[in-house]
């Protein structure tokens, strides 16, 4: 039986696959992702299923989205030999947990989750809400705890599934009267969330203001001449605002020398200091991050055999995980076992 003492950490991330990532998610994860795996033993879940909890009218783009992600995955530089990739949808031990899971959750509890409760008002829905759709923190929470993750780096907009997961952990762990399941800690990024180009919100797809990661040089220079700066700040000699100056949010993001941003920031608020400048700045170093990452993600794409490959060894191994979990909490809760 699996021993429930271990305390290595297990980290567990994942990607709703309904699009291909951007920088955004680069500074917001993927960084971190490429860190962390040569400290700990680290899952990332192609979170098809879950795309479909509020795209169940185009399983088309979630399907094909599986492989642009893990396209992204690998030309960020996340190891296959580090990580273990595994395609969610291929698991059936998580769908299985998922229904068990459910049981002991109310559907007050789920309406009650901040994320939930913020996803509702944004999409507009009423009782027309997928039923997936409001219950994917247990979902959710069946990832977790099938590979037994005790280390989850979310955004902020996130830790509320966790805590739930936490509560169903307990109360698992209460009704089977052991150590069942470990509970998880949310591990939030530092670098909050870039903004889009626009400087309206996050960066995201579906709001037009996203740089993706296989951006060209002129759609990085594009994407750069329209961002958003100070719209007080007429003329380089005019005093300017780098407070939600979105050129200055990214050059802390991705400038690495910080004192010379340091300066530029204050000869900015002086005056004297055009956006020009700060753009053509800018410019050069996006081009720097994302121009090797658009090549690996080239070169990997004329090979599909071996992302394939990738995905096949990695959900395997899943397989085995995840599956050892849901014996465990059959076990544990003493439901009928079929002696084979
Ligand atoms: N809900 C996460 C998101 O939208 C994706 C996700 C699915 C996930 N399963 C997970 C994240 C398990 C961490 C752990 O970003």
């Amino acid at each position: 039986m699996l021993s429930t003492t271990d305390t290595r950490t297990i980290i567990l991330t994942g990607d709703r696959t309904t699009g291909p990532l951007h920088l955004g998610h680069y500074v917001g994860s993927l960084r971190n992702r490429v860190a962390l795996q040569t400290i700990h033993e680290q899952y990332v879940l192609l979170a098809d299923a879950q795309a479909l909890t509020d795209n169940a009218d185009d399983p088309a783009k979630i399907r094909h989205n599986v492989l642009e992600v893990a396209l992204d995955y690998l030309a960020v530089g996340i190891d296959p030999e580090l990580t273990t990739i595994c395609v969610q949808s291929a698991l059936p031990a998580l769908a299985e947990l998922t229904l068990l899971y459910l049981n002991f959750v109310s559907v007050a509890r789920l309406e009650r989750n901040p994320t939930i409760k913020d996803e509702i008002q944004i999409r507009g829905f009423g009782r027309d809400i997928p039923a997936g759709f409001l219950c994917y923190p247990a979902a959710q929470a069946a990832d977790i705890t099938a590979f037994r993750a005790t280390l989850i780096p979310v955004g902020e907009d996130q830790v509320p599934i966790i805590e739930q997961t936490n509560e169903l952990v307990r109360r698992l762990n209460r009704q089977s009267g052991r150590e069942l399941l470990p509970e998880a800690k949310a591990f939030v990024s530092k670098t909050g969330r870039l903004p889009g180009v626009d400087g309206k919100s996050k960066m995201s797809k579906s709001q037009g203001n996203a740089i993706p990661l296989s951006a060209s040089d002129s759609d990085i220079e594009a994407a750069v001449r329209r961002m958003y700066t100070d719209s007080n700040h007429l003329r380089a000699s005019d005093p300017g605002r780098v407070e939600g100056n979105v050129v200055f949010t990214y050059l802390d993001a991705f400038d690495p020398a910080v004192d010379e941003v340091a300066d530029l920031k204050s000869r900015y608020r002086t005056g004297g200091l055009g956006d020009m400048v700060l753009k053509r700045r800018l410019a050069a170093i996006l081009r720097e991050v994302v121009g090797p990452i658009r090549e690996r993600r080239a070169e990997l794409a004329r090979d599909p055999d071996f992302v394939m490959d990738v995905l096949r060894t990695g959900t395997t191994k899943s397989r085995a995980t995840t599956e050892r979990t849901r014996e465990l909490v059959v076990d544990g809760l003493g439901l009928f076992r079929l002696d084979w």
